[in-house]
């Protein structure tokens, strides 16, 4: 596990996966393998026999270019454009030089994956430059050899003397043979997040993007091309994520020999930066996922990289709280009263964390106003924040508050005194979404605004979680008082005021727990999840839409990464009822918590919260770090099923799932996965001993109780 150099080639070789590069005096970076493990980086043979076509096509449009750009005989997306002070965007790059080193340099601003000392990680960066206009492209790879992942990012700087404006900038672009694939995305909209998509690579090539400032509901950072039989436990995959939160492109392109490229990175639609000679501009990074063991073996390498290389701090490794959240218990209708009835209830239940949600702050009593003045409404809270803050902590409970940090309202303090603080474009009406504008986090005064007026509320009270909330996405992206050549710049300059505020929170604030939101999951990417180890799932809490929601996030997402809460029945968004043991069993998937008042439920579902509690308590650590394992596809039948395996194996939990019962119906078994299969397993709820090959071969029947949106969730201990 490694980067060597021989013969010409950068062989970056994992513990399953290999990528081979190579510098070409004439066509500049090659990626010549990306895929399963080889024994060395002996491909340049891949080249052979590549000549100019018959007739009319060059040989540089057969080339597989690590870093493909316009102009001369390519014609899928670029990686690299800036258009030059002759008015042209042509790049041509050759070969300076490059460095293999020990672990990874430190991206500035960015939020990224990182190393760790000791953990054997790798970079490869080369360095080549245009001749014609100076501008030099530092390309870096890294090498996660403990989660096999291999990370790419380029650095562009104009060495030159004249300006440039970059108008592609990809973070990864790596060609595959053939085109005879499947496509994998994540696509969705509120209420149904992270919908799973399989659908043959047609010959036009497939195109997944944000426009809206935001990774957004309708479609995640993501994209895979899977062998047409791959299954979750099967086959080759190539997946691309990008560590970012803002708009941005997944491509895959398809050119007239039937070559696959994959690319991801910011999106060009919404994008282009004018860099200054001895100027630099770096691409977010991208992660890149080889899975020789189908799509489960895809997520397990995403999310071990997510849980130990991009979620940082306190939080990495201590269990999660369970929380209750008073949002669809109350919306913004309560007082202190109401507060302390659910809180307490809730305390004496065995929960840990009270999170007091939208409302408590300015005249905010509907969503149309006091966004931007953080200020707590005594009317409802007469204590204040630390007063209500230090009698949930006197139930024996932490206490959490929601911010929605980014926006404003018009009918503000905030807004009256600098109505130039929010995006908008001059001479045009301002869009409001939700009745509030975004502020434009790409202006430094903004950021400093958010960091005090946010702090300054955390420092005055015990808080010891905040969920971070994002209710619209941009429409009039541009920056009051920035020059007009550089307007297209705002989008990602927002991002990166935006990870300044959190970074220079979350540093302050160290201990606190912070959880990301957009109205549900509208912006749930590891760009987030490197300063927010958390983030709520969907505004959907009916359980069994969650098993699709759930499902598809952890194509991507670890389980530690999911806020889940059980809510009421009927549930407020699909008004279907559920048992609160059905709701609890989907909700256990993730990062457990409430969103109800308990106090409205029957004696007999008290006791079944009660257990749920008791039983997450004991097996939380295997639920939020250990192995996830998909079992039964929601997108696919009338069951769904899930399975964790502690890290040191002596523990494992099935959750299994059935929508709708049927009359004498068929018989269902779940099969286990990934046990010891000469090993004993005993099951905690009824003692019984079952060998690790039966549970995975002859597998569990699931109960056949005649009634609808059923679970069942086993948990067994190794003997
Ligand atoms: C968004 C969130 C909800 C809740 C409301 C409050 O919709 O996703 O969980 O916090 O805002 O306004």
């Amino acid at each position: 596990m490694s980067i060597t150099y021989s013969d010409g080639i950068i062989h970056i070789q994992g513990k399953s996966t290999s990528l081979c590069l190579m510098v070409h005096p004439e066509f500049g970076l090659l990626n010549l393998y990306w895929g399963a493990r080889l024994p060395d980086g002996n491909v340049a043979y891949v080249l052979d026999g590549i000549t100019d076509g018959a007739s009319f096509d060059l040989k540089s449009s057969r080339m597989p270019y690590d870093l493909p750009l316009r102009g001369s005989g390519y014609y899928q997306t670029p990686a690299l454009c800036a258009v030059n002070n002759m008015g042209n965007d042509l790049v041509k790059l050759s070969y300076v030089s490059h460095e293999i080193y020990r672990g990874k340099k430190h991206i500035p601003g960015l939020p990224q994956v990182y190393t760790e000392e000791g953990d054997g990680a790798q970079s490869a960066e080369i360095l080549l430059t245009d001749a014609l206009t100076g501008l030099t492209a530092c390309v870096t790879y890294t090498l996660i050899p403990e989660t096999d992942v291999i990370t790419r990012s380029m650095k562009v700087i104009n060495a030159g003397n004249s300006p440039v404006t970059l108008t592609h900038m990809m973070s990864a672009s790596i060609p595959l043979y053939g085109s005879d694939y499947d496509v994998i995305n994540l696509s969705g909209a509120w209420a149904r997040e992270r919908h799973i998509n399989r659908t043959p690579l047609a010959h036009y090539g497939v195109r997944i993007e944000s426009q809206r400032g935001a990774s957004g509901h309708e479609q995640n950072p993501f994209i895979a091309l899977s062998e047409k039989t791959a299954t979750e436990h099967t086959g080759s995959v190539w997946a691309m994520a990008l560590v970012y939160s803002g708009s941005f492109l997944a491509a895959c392109d398809v050119n007239n020999f039937h070559t696959a490229r994959l690319s991801i990175g910011l999106n060009p639609e919404t994008c282009s930066w004018k860099l200054m000679p001895s100027e630099e501009f770096q691409t977010p990074e991208a992660v890149l996922v080889y899975s020789g063991g189908g799509f489960n073996g895809m997520s397990q390498k995403f999310h071990s990289t997510i849980r130990r290389r991009i979620v940082r701090g306190y939080w990495r490794d201590e269990v999660r709280p369970i929380l209750i959240n008073n949002w669809e218990a109350t919306y913004f209708n309560f007082n202190e009263e109401k507060i302390e009835k659910i809180a307490r209830k809730a305390a004496n239940l065995g929960i840990e964390l009270f999170v007091l949600d939208d409302g408590w702050f300015g005249r905010r009593n509907t969503d149309n106003c006091s966004l931007g003045d953080w200020v707590v409404n005594t009317d409802k809270l007469p204590g204040g924040i630390r007063g209500i803050a230090e009698k949930i902590n006197g139930m024996g409970m932490k206490f959490g508050l929601w911010f929605e940090p980014e926006m404003v309202s018009p009918d503000s303090d905030l807004y009256r005194a600098h109505p130039d603080w929010c995006l908008h474009a001059e001479g045009r009406s301002r869009t409001e979404a939700r009745q509030q504008l975004i502020l434009n986090l790409s202006r430094r005064e903004v950021q400093d605004y958010i960091i005090s007026a946010v702090s300054a509320v955390l420092r005055d009270a015990p808080i010891d979680y905040v969920k971070w909330d994002m209710n619209r996405n941009m429409t009039e992206y541009f920056s009051y008082g920035r020059e007009a050549d550089r307007q297209m710049e705002t989008q990602h300059r927002y991002m990166l005021g935006l990870y300044r505020v959190m970074d220079e929170i979350t540093s302050a604030f160290p201990k606190v727990l912070f959880e990301g939101c957009s109205g549900g999951g509208g912006r749930f990417d590891m760009g987030m999840l490197y300063y927010m180890p958390q983030f709520w799932t969907s505004d959907d809490t009916d359980p069994v839409e969650r098993l699709k929601i759930q499902y598809g996030t952890s194509f991507v997402y670890p389980a530690s990464a999911m806020g889940a809460h059980v809510s009421a029945s009927p549930n407020h968004q699909t008004f279907r009822n559920t048992s609160v043991k059905m709701r609890a069993d989907v909700a256990l998937g993730g990062n457990f918590g409430f969103e109800l008042d308990l106090n409205t439920l029957t004696d007999e579902e008290t006791a079944s919260v009660k257990e749920s509690i008791e039983f997450v308590k004991k097996v939380r650590k295997t639920l939020q770090t250990g192995t996830f394992i998909r079992l039964e596809s929601p997108f696919e039948g009338n069951y769904a099923a899930w399975e964790f395996v502690s890290e040191d194996q002596s523990t494992v939990i099935l959750a299994a799932y059935r929508r709708l019962t049927a009359p004498n119906p068929c018989m269902k078994k779940i099969f286990l996965k990934s046990l010891d299969e000469n090993s004993q397993y005993i099951n905690e709820q009824t003692g019984k001993t079952y060998s690790g090959a039966a549970l995975m071969h002859a597998g569990i029947l699931f109960p056949d109780t005649r009634r609808d949106y059923q679970s069942m969730i086993q948990s067994f201990r190794k003997a």
